[in-house]
Parts: C-alpha cells; sequence; structure tokens
C-alpha cells in the first residue's frame, strides 16, 4: 500500500511505459484489456505479462480475469507516476518515510530544494465501488472515479494553497502532479497534541488567519484541531481540497462550523470562552 522508493529508483523503461499505458487506458476501461496494452505500449505480449507481473507483485497494478483479462493501475502505481514526474522536474530528489495519514490521504516527508511535504490524495477507492454500483455518482469523464476525484482533489488543494500563500500561514506549495501536492514541510505538531503554554495567543492567531483567508475569498470548511500544526508557537492551516469560496450558498454555515470547532477545542482543552458570535463577526468584519 506504501509507496516503495525502491521500486521508483528500480522501475524500468518498459514497466513506466506500461504504467502510462495504464493510466490512459483507465479513461475509457475500468479493467484494460491486455490487447489495448499491446496496441498502445507496441511491445511483445512477452514482454508485456512479465513486466505486468512484476508491477502487480509490487502492488502497482491489479488483475482481473473477468470477463476477459484486464488490469488496471491502484493508488501505489499512480503514486510512482507522480514521483517519477516530480523526480524528472527535479522538483523531488528522495522520499523519505511516511509522517501522516489522514481519512483521503498519505504524507511522506522528501528532498526537494529543502525538506517538503509530499500529499498523496487517496479519494475513493474502496467507497466508489458501491457508489459506482448505482450509476448516480459516475462522473462523466472515465471509468475510474478515484484516479479523477483523488487527481481533482489535489488539484484543489493546491489552488488553495496558491491563491492563500503568504496572506495565510499555509504551507508554501511547491507543486502538483496528478494527485500529489508537494509543499514545505512543516516542523510541529498537530494542535490537538500540543500542549500549549499561551492558548489565548494562538486561538487569536487562528482565527486573525480565518479572518485573512476570508478575506481572500476562501473557507476552509473541514477546519479543527487535527487540521492545524504549531510550528514555534504559531498556527499553520493544512488540509484545504475542501474549501468553498465566500459566494457559495453555504459560506456561512460552513465558516461558523469551522469557527465553533475551533472555540469549542479551546473551551474543552483550555478553558478559553469566546462568544461565537462576536469571533464570527471580527472574521467577516
Ligand atoms: N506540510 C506538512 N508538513 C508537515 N506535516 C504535514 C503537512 N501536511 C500534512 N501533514 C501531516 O499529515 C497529516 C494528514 O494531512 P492532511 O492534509 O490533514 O490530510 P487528510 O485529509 O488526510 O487529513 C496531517 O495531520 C499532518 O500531521
Ligand atoms: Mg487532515
Amino acid at each position: 500500500m506504501a509507496v516503495s522508493a525502491e521500486h521508483i529508483r528500480t522501475l524500468n523503461k518498459y514497466e513506466k511505459t506500461i504504467l502510462l499505458a495504464l493510466e490512459r487506458g483507465m479513461k475509457n476501461y475500468s479493467w484494460v484489456p491486455l490487447e489495448q496494452l499491446k496496441t498502445t505500449t507496441k511491445l511483445a505480449e512477452s514482454e508485456i505479462t512479465y513486466r505486468l507481473s512484476r508491477l502487480i507483485e509490487w502492488g502497482m497494478v491489479r488483475f482481473n480475469p473477468v470477463p476477459y483479462d484486464g488490469y488496471a493501475l491502484v493508488f501505489s502505481g499512480y503514486d510512482t507516476l507522480a514521483l517519477g514526474t516530480l523526480a524528472r522536474k527535479g522538483t523531488i530528489s528522495a522520499l523519505g518515510t511516511q509522517i501522516g495519514e489522514g481519512k483521503e490521504s498519505v504524507v511522506y516527508d522528501a528532498l526537494g530544494l529543502g525538506p517538503v511535504a509530499i500529499k498523496f490524495h487517496r479519494v475513493g477507492g474502496r467507497s466508489f465501488s458501491s457508489a459506482r454500483l448505482n450509476r448516480e455518482y459516475m462522473p462523466e469523464e472515465g471509468h475510474c472515479p478515484w484516479l479523477i476525484a483523488s487527481r481533482k482533489s489535489a488539484e484543489r488543494e493546491y489552488l488553495a494553497l496558491t491563491t492563500l500563500h503568504p496572506k495565510v500561514s499555509v504551507p508554501l506549495p511547491i507543486d502538483n502532479n496528478r494527485h500529489a501536492v508537494v509543499m514545505s514541510l512543516i516542523n510541529g505538531a498537530n494542535l490537538n497534541r500540543c500542549q500549549l503554554e499561551c492558548p489565548a495567543e494562538v486561538l487569536d492567531d487562528i482565527l486573525a488567519n480565518v479572518r485573512a483567508a476570508y478575506r481572500e475569498g476562501v473557507i476552509h470548511a473541514d477546519l479543527s484541531e487535527y487540521n492545524i500544526l504549531i510550528e514555534d508557537g504559531r498556527c499553520v492551516l493544512i488540509d484545504w481540497p475542501q474549501w468553498t469560496g465566500t459566494d457559495h450558498p453555504n459560506a456561512d454555515t460552513l465558516l461558523s462550523r469551522d469557527i465553533d470547532n475551533i472555540l469549542a477545542f479551546f473551551k474543552r482543552k483550555y478553558q478559553l470562552d469566546y462568544d461565537r458570535g462576536d469571533a464570527m463577526q471580527w472574521v467577516i468584519g
């Protein structure tokens, strides 16, 4: 399931060709037929099946024999393609270890020009296969909702970071490829795991950043103590794929939920009692 730096380095050019052919094929198929791979890669069948067996062993590709021999890219194959491109562009030179895992991502530290974080979005997967049965959720393009949803999620997060940095304290956006976002590595713990010495200062700092984002037309919409990192006593707001514009019909509800989450956390943990209405007024004022 995890990305293996070893396999990225040793990926043979034919294996790369096949991963790319699968990525393209998945615009038209849930399971890409072997025949299709033969046509697009122009490789011999024996070469293709040998390379596929290695990719399957590494957990980058899956095989399904029914109703025809078909192959599908899975998350770690998609990770490998993104990393390959980011490495070729010089954005990343080495992948480190996993530093975070959330509902919809895995995050690694890595080496770029300096230390960076790389977040692979993982939207869908299992939850989409049942959704796919009731056809309503099928996106118009393609047969592979997780791939498209994960890419869109990353693009959306990257857009938020580029819009907000440096006016709002967010990680510096560095690059985006496919479902991966490369950003500066924040050296700090999630707010829920901190024991703050000056909680009121941090709360004011968070509200000031929520306000600054609002002024740029952006509401986080998933703000909580889990999506705030504390670096040298200052907050950094992370995890932006679900942001919404301040012109969204539910903007007020989403903003007040963000503010409520934060105030509730500071009340529970630090007995700070801020008035919700005042906080909301100050943020939008
Ligand atoms: N730029 C970063 N620097 C350091 N750690 C990060 C960074 N981005 C994310 N993380 C870590 O990875 C975890 C998951 O990232 P997050 O963006 O919150 O994704 P998810 O949607 O999966 O919750 C975070 O809680 C945090 O611990
Ligand atoms: Mg998160």
